[in-house]
């Protein structure tokens, strides 16, 4: 049989490359994901509480990640290219304590669906109309491209390692029982 020269071998078992992608479309990319798993929620009768809760630990896995990667990487460099990113630094937190309701809400109850409905407004007007339509159309405008991509590839790597920490996925079960625990 022959045998395949090295360097091809090489190539084939390298690592798939990511697409380089602008910041903004990175970010608005993850938007659909938490837009998909609010969706899925909204879909989910109480009848099936253990999938609405298994989704619900989801949104809060990914909605960690997501302020995560904005709040280190993201908004920190464009802080000088628009004010809106004060405002929305301001808005992660309250983003942060409706998700905390939602975690906390008992899945079987209508409680949980009002918190559902509160969480899937405050997600919107915070991705969708401040982030989506205002900061990140002037920061295409604004900002360098080279550095867009740039930070594009930072945020996408950073999404891949914190998505691929045990130690995160520990810390967020630990944050959510402690939530659970304090319920009313
Ligand atoms: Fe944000
Ligand atoms: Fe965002």
């Amino acid at each position: 049989m022959r045998r395949r020269p090295q360097a091809l071998t090489e190539v084939r078992e390298a690592p798939p490359r990511q697409e380089r992608k602008r910041a903004t479309r990175v970010l608005v990319e993850h938007h659909e994901v938490l837009r998909g798993l609010i969706r899925r929620l909204l879909e989910t009768p109480r009848s099936e509480p253990g999938r609405r809760r298994a989704l619900a630990d989801e949104l809060f896995d990914e909605l960690r990640m997501h302020e995560l990667i904005e709040e280190e990487i993201f908004y920190p460099a464009m802080r000088d290219v628009t004010p809106a990113v004060g405002a929305a630094w301001s808005e992660h937190r309250q983003l942060s304590d409706q998700l905390a309701a939602l975690v906390r809400a008992d899945p079987r109850t209508g409680r949980f669906d009002r918190e559902l409905r509160v969480m899937h407004d405050a997600l919107e007007s915070h991705a969708h109309l401040d982030e989506e339509r205002q900061m990140f159309p002037e920061i295409e405008r604004f900002a360098d491209e080279e550095q867009l991509i740039e930070l594009g590839d930072r945020l996408q790597a950073r999404l891949g390692r914190l998505r691929s920490s045990r130690r995160l996925r520990t810390v967020h079960r630990l944050q959510r029982a402690l939530l659970r625990r304090t319920a009313r």
